[in-house]
């Protein structure tokens, strides 16, 4: 046996099919083009992880609702995925994928909630209640200020000050669409070709607001206990499985643990998680924190959310007297990431500062070649000090990180045996 070779034991999720336990962490690096495109950027990057030998790609959380609260985050430039004209890229960029042997996750998202800002948009974010989100200095991981976190979110307010804005209560009739916008992205996912799709609800976005019992005080069937502060999310998902059908992926991120005195904590994600399950999820991608704990969600240290994943997988399995997949962030190790998986505290690990750092890290390891990888500094200067600029990230420890439009073999693709080149639409969807 091999030290690393849990991590390459093939395995089924769902219907589909990974060659390996490694997948690539979504992450938004600001390559998207004008319009909310994909990049010439953007489909070089993404084909460079998969030639590395990651088996699933995750890719960036993409905007599901034309709803104005995406407008509130329009510094960051998400790809969206509303309008069937939006899914012709979106299967381009799949193909590439495929072509190089990985397999690849389309995260979608209902908005930024508080998180995003009036500054550029002149429209005020919405929350599940008016309350503004509260960033702590000494919550900031290495490298980022709030300050920075400010210019992030459009918040200076004309100063260098950060300004938290108080946002609008989200209706219920707002509510109901944006679940439906997510069945609605959701197929068009399907269309394109991605082979599953992920409900992004962690990092203090809007539906983790939703979960929060810090963010949500609302009296209404979406507020107040556990159940309903979770019906939102369990409405996406419901939507996205009605649109999907039974037979499709479908996964759902959820932050492990607020780590707020007064937010939702690992038991109440175990909750969440099962409540996830049963409105139609097949697995729970976890990450941790938001950005009012931001060092959690982009931790200093390694394999920081192994052991909340280990907690939160077993109770699962105790609570739904059954095994679900569980994928577990931020393992860059390769030691620990094979121990992770083999001890069964997480199915998958996602790598992602680790995969800006080095593309070919799944394909050193699998050779055996782990003294050769480019270790992430856990810096965060090139990938989100620039991100919160609304800048194309880069990496100090990667040169190419940014440039691979200009590298042949990133743009390059050998074309698909004639017989793949059949496309099938599938049956619930013709
Ligand atoms: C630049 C950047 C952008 C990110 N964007 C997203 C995103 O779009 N969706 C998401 O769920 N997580 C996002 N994340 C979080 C990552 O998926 C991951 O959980 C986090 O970076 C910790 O893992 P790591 O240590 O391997 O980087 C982002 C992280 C970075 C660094």
């Amino acid at each position: 046996m091999g030290k690393h070779d849990a991590l390459f034991e093939p395995m089924t999720l769902k219907n589909v099919e990974l060659k390996n336990r490694i997948a690539m962490a979504p992450m938004n690096v600001c390559f998207t083009g004008p319009n909310h495109v994909v990049s010439k950027q953007q489909t070089a990057y993404y084909a460079a992880r998969a030639m590395g030998g990651t088996g699933l790609i995750v890719i960036e959380a993409v905007g599901g609702t034309d709803h104005e609260t995406v407008k509130t985050y329009e510094a960051h430039n998400n790809l969206m995925l509303v309008y069937p004209y939006q899914a012709a890229d979106h299967s381009e960029l799949v193909e590439t994928i495929h072509t190089h042997g990985a397999k690849v996750i389309c995260q979608i998202a209902p908005g930024a909630g508080r998180q995003g800002s009036s500054e550029y948009s002149g429209i005020q974010p919405v929350a599940p209640s008016p309350i503004p989100w509260a960033p702590q200095e000494e919550m900031m991981p290495r490298g980022v200020k709030l300050e920075d976190m400010a210019q992030m979110m459009g918040l200076l307010g004309g100063s260098s000050t950060l300004v938290p804005e108080t946002p609008r209560e989200l209706r219920k009739d707002e509510i109901a669409v944006l679940a439906e916008d997510m069945g609605k992205s959701a197929r068009l996912a399907r269309i394109a070709g991605y082979d599953g799709v992920e409900l992004h609800a962690p990092h203090g976005y809007l539906l983790h607001e939703f979960l929060s019992p810090r963010s949500n005080k609302r009296d209404d069937e979406y507020g107040g206990s556990l159940e309903n502060r979770a019906r939102f999310m369990c409405e996406c998902i419901s939507h996205m499985r009605q649109a999907l059908g039974d037979e499709y992926l479908l996964t759902v991120r959820i932050s492990a643990d607020e780590h707020q005195e007064d937010g939702f904590h690992v038991e109440d994600t175990i909750e969440f998680a099962k409540l996830a399950i049963q409105a139609g999820a097949d697995g729970i991608h976890l990450s941790d924190g938001s950005y009012e704990s931001m060092r959690y969600f982009l931790p200093d240290t390694d394999g920081q959310v192994v052991d909340e994943s280990g907690i939160i997988k077993a109770g699962i399995k105790e609570g739904m007297g059954k095994d679900y997949p569980v994928i577990c962030p931020s393992v860059h190790d390769p030691d620990l990431a094979a121990e992770t998986v083999a001890a069964g505290k997480a199915d998958i690990i996602s790598q992602g500062r680790a995969l800006i750092a080095d593309p070919e890290w799944p394909n050193k390891v699998r050779e055996g070649r782990v003294k050769d990888i480019v270790r992430c500094a856990r810096c965060n200067k090139g990938c989100i000090q620039r991100f919160v600029l609304g800048l194309p990230s880069r990496c100090v420890v990667n040169p190419e990180m940014g440039q691979e439009q200009y590298i042949e073999k990133y743009n390059t693709r050998p074309l698909l045996p004639l017989k793949q080149r059949v496309w099938k639409i599938p049956k619930e969807i013709q």
